[in-house]
């Protein structure tokens, strides 16, 4: 990715979207050792990642990897990003945006599961006894990047020169220039309860038509579709985008079906902005209906810093 407002190497948050992809949630031991093996684990971290990708380049192999409030400082020992803190519960009259621990997040991405396994088990060999694994969710691109209520998912996400203006933290934040906040909740879906509701109902909960992928007005109700909730201005009226990757995961065996939201964004307090919109309600009560639908099982938030910063941490 390349910005001339921030001139220092990103990492790759901006990977395209890939047909298989895990989520790795770790917490970090708190021993000197466990911590320092995971700082050089983490410089290290783009040795391994061309270990691994030079076994098939044409697979889009990319790792991106987030660090939690908590262990920024003992980790990095660096001054602290403006905004970053533990996700914060937002609780509706109905759903609640739970908050879930978390010390780091390695979002791994490629076109081939077994490249994303390769680099997942060399990483784990590194980290041995240093880390716990908290969460560890595979996901798999599922049709025209469709998620499991059936719908295209991404569409509005920024592309080209929109894409570091929304995801990458410049002169605002010298500290953490070339960095970005990632929030991740992990989904699970009603999907028989979901499959009740006629197509037309979907597609006002979501805001778009299922089948073409079409944007559409809200209802006169004063419900707000899923879409509008996450349509989010500051004060100025300037609209702020984030970054998405969503993947579906689960198991039609365990009848586990589910979205993995992960979101990028330079600003926190866009995504907390969404969250609130969604659980609370615009106006609230109104929430959003996705949500009668959808329950979060994790939410947790990390900072992911530039990748010069990440190698200088040995
Ligand atoms: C159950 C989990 C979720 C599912 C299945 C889901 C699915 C979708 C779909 C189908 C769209 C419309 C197409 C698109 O523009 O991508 C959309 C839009 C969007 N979603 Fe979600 N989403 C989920 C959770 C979230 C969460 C937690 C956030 C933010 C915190 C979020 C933020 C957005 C944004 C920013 C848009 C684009 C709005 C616009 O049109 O400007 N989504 N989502």
């Amino acid at each position: 990715m390349s910005s001339q407002r921030v001139p220092i190497e990103p990492q790759r948050v901006d990977a395209p979207l890939t047909a298989s992809a895990t989520f790795l949630v770790l917490k970090v031991n708190r021993t000197p050792d466990s911590v320092k093996t995971v700082r050089s684990t983490l410089a290290g971290l783009d040795s391994l990642a061309k270990n691994v990708a030079i076994r098939d380049l044409s697979s889009r192999f990319a790792c991106t990897v987030g660090i939690g409030s908590d262990i920024w400082d003992d980790l990095t020992g660096l001054p602290r990003p403006a905004e970053l803190h533990n996700f914060r519960e937002i609780k509706g009259a109905k759903h609640t945006a739970v908050s879930t621990p978390g010390d780091i997040l390695f979002h791994i991405r490629s076109e081939r599961r077994d490249i994303c396994f390769e680099f997942e088990r060399q990483l784990l060999d590194q980290l041995a006894g240093a880390t716990t694994v908290v969460d560890e969710t595979v996901g798999f691109r599922y049709f025209d990047v469709r998620d499991l209520l059936g719908f295209v998912d991404g569409t509005a996400n920024p592309v080209g020169p929109a894409v570091p203006d929304s995801v990458l933290i410049a002169e605002e934040d010298t500290a953490a220039q070339g960095g970005s906040y990632i929030v991740v909740q992990k989904y699970t879906h009603a999907l028989s309860a979901w499959k009740s509701l006629s197509t037309e109902q979907q597609e006002k909960i979501i805001g778009r038509t299922k089948w073409d992928n079409v944007e559409l007005d809200d209802a006169e109700s004063g419900q707000k579709s899923h879409k509008t909730l996450n349509t989010i201005e500051d004060e100025q009226g300037n609209e702020h985008d984030i970054l998405r990757d969503n993947m579906p995961f689960g198991s039609p065996g365990s009848g586990e079906f589910g979205t993995y939201f992960i979101g990028y964004t330079r600003r926190l307090w866009v995504i907390e902005k969404m969250l609130e919109r969604m659980f609370i309600g615009d106006p609230p009560g109104l929430h959003d209906q996705i949500l009668d639908f959808s329950t979060p099982l994790t939410g947790t938030t990390f900072f992911a810093p530039s990748s010069s910063l990440l190698a200088s941490l040995e």
